[in-house]
């Protein structure tokens, strides 16, 4: 296997991300523990590494923490430190206050803050040092995600002889958007480092062509990109740097296991009893975030409770939410406001003992999500923007039984694939509302041939597909197998 560490201390295989798989956990009692990082990244990749041994650079998630590389669950991971002052300014204010806001549609306005992108520089430039010193001679360096953008550049001119891809995990924005950015130029620099440049969707592989041309003045190819076939190309130097579409997924058939275990089974159904066995259930499953639409799926079921469309004795909705960006102030307004309808629902419509909206903000083992996912009849994903979402296919990969409704927003990449679902446009609330009525009342046999068709997509095209189809595309061309 090309993927394992080597003798002489180089890696062959890396994966440099943020964040590491596992997060390290400060208790109150002053012990410390290690536990599952959160976000569809860590889910998609974390199987995909632990079945091809390989290294994965990334923050183990708690300012100023200094430890040395170990090996879990079959990777390799090499902690890269970040000052409190660093997550303060490259993590909660680059990323997730400037790129996070400006890559989703400008949902929230992004702050533009020098300080901000001179941290971002230096802490880019520390995980491509890391990579540099660990990396094997000709090693295949992978880098994620709209945190380390500029990696694919500094790594370059510290190891030309490395191969290095890069995939953004999150939407590409409109070239109107994107031009915003005081930094425009330098972040379209820094990905053209990598040798394949991989989005989720075709349209961010397109926009990311045009802004190559308009910013950097290269002459990139003119064709349509495919998903999965028909990269685009950029000529820069000597150099080809393909940029193509790869959708990600999920560990499909380990979910679809999961789910057809004894205990996962029992566990929905004891679910289904502690939640006072309604007529129906209708889940949720979030990161905490306000791309996320949890506001428009809450707005929606107060409405339809109001107009008596929806029985309060016979209907439950489940509402969890991972604890995400906490510090960020957008996120500490958002929490606020769901919050707040959570509980204008339930005081308004509850009985004692009978709440109509379940809200944990808290995470999930994997075991327990795969329960909820088995007991839940409609399953709402309505974000206003998401460059794939992942919680879609699980629930999908969790329907053995071919039972469950999802209603899914148009807005996430994930739309274009499971087009069986119940798509919403989330800024439609009347379309929302009607959708979620619609699939309250879903007929069984229309259900099944829904649930089926969708899980034909899913389970053929797993995370496995996934990577190995943009690993395959970053091989030298004579190599490719596609
Ligand atoms: P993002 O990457 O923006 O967080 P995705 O939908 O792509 O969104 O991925 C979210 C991942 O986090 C999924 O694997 C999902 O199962 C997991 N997740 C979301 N909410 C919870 C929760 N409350 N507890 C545990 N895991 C969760
Ligand atoms: O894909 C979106 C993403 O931002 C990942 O990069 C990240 O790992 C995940 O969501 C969770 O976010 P965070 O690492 O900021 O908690």
């Amino acid at each position: 296997d090309s993927t394992e560490i080597t003798n002489s201390g180089g890696a062959d295989f890396i994966v440099v991300a943020n964040r590491l798989p596992v997060d390290l956990e400060r208790l109150p009692d002053g012990t410390e523990r290690w536990k599952h990082s959160p976000g569809g990244l860590v889910s998609a990749l974390a199987p995909f590494l632990q079945r091809n041994s390989g290294a994965w650079v990334g923050w183990p998630g708690v300012p100023d923490v200094e430890v040395d590389k170990f090996s879990d669950d079959g990777i390799w991971l090499h902690p890269v430190t970040l000052t409190a002052q660093e997550v303060r300014d490259y993590y909660e204010g680059f990323s997730n206050a400037t790129l996070w806001p400006l890559y989703h549609d400008v949902v929230a306005t992004p702050v533009f803050d020098r300080g901000w992108w001179d941290s971002y520089v230096k802490v880019n430039r520390r995980f491509a040092d890391e990579c540099a010193k660990i990396a094997a001679d000709g090693a295949i360096v992978w880098v994620q995600d709209y945190q380390l953008q500029l990696v694919p550049a500094m790594l370059r001119e510290q190891r030309p002889d490395l191969r290095i891809g890069f995939f953004l995990h999150i939407p590409f924005p409109p070239t109107e958007l994107f031009m915003q950015l005081p930094w425009r130029a330098e972040i379209i620099r820094g990905l053209l480092g990598a040798d394949l440049v991989g989005f989720h969707r075709p349209g961010g592989a397109q926009n990311y062509l045009w802004l190559a041309r308009r910013l950097i003045g290269l002459e990139p190819s003119r064709g349509a990109v495919g998903v999965r076939t028909r990269p685009g190309v950029v000529q820069v130097g000597d150099r080809s740097v393909r940029v193509g579409a790869f959708p990600i997924s999920i560990d499909a058939s380990g979910l679809d296991a999961t789910a057809r275990s004894r205990d996962v089974i029992q566990r929905a159904r004891q679910l289904r009893a502690d939640l006072g066995n309604p007529r129906k259930i209708i889940l949720g499953v979030d990161r905490l975030d306000y791309t996320k639409g949890i506001d428009v799926r809450l707005y929606a079921l107060q409405e339809l409770l109001s107009e008596g469309r929806i029985d309060p004795s016979e209907v439950v909705m489940v509402q969890l939410a991972t604890p995400s960006r906490e510090r960020v102030e957008h996120y500490q307004r958002m929490r606020g406001e769901i919050e707040q309808v959570v509980s204008r629902i339930n005081g308004e419509f509850a009985r004692v003992g009978h709440p109509v909206v379940h809200y944990l903000h808290q995470s999930i083992d994997r075991k327990e999500l795969a329960a909820f996912f088995s007991a839940a009849d409609v399953m709402l994903v309505t974000p206003v923007r998401d460059g794939m979402n992942l919680v879609c296919k699980e629930y999908v990969a969790c329907r053995h039984d071919l039972g469950g409704a999802l209603v899914l927003s148009e807005f996430a990449g994930a739309a274009s694939e499971l087009t069986s679902a119940f798509l919403v446009n989330p800024h439609d609330l009347d379309g929302v509302k009607n959708a979620m009525v619609s699939a309250l009342e879903l007929d069984p046999a229309e259900g099944r041939r829904r649930m089926r068709a969708l899980r034909r997509q899913v389970l053929t095209h797993d995370v496995d597909r996934w990577a190995r189809s943009f690993l395959d595309a970053l091989q030298p061309r004579q190599e490719q197998t596609l």
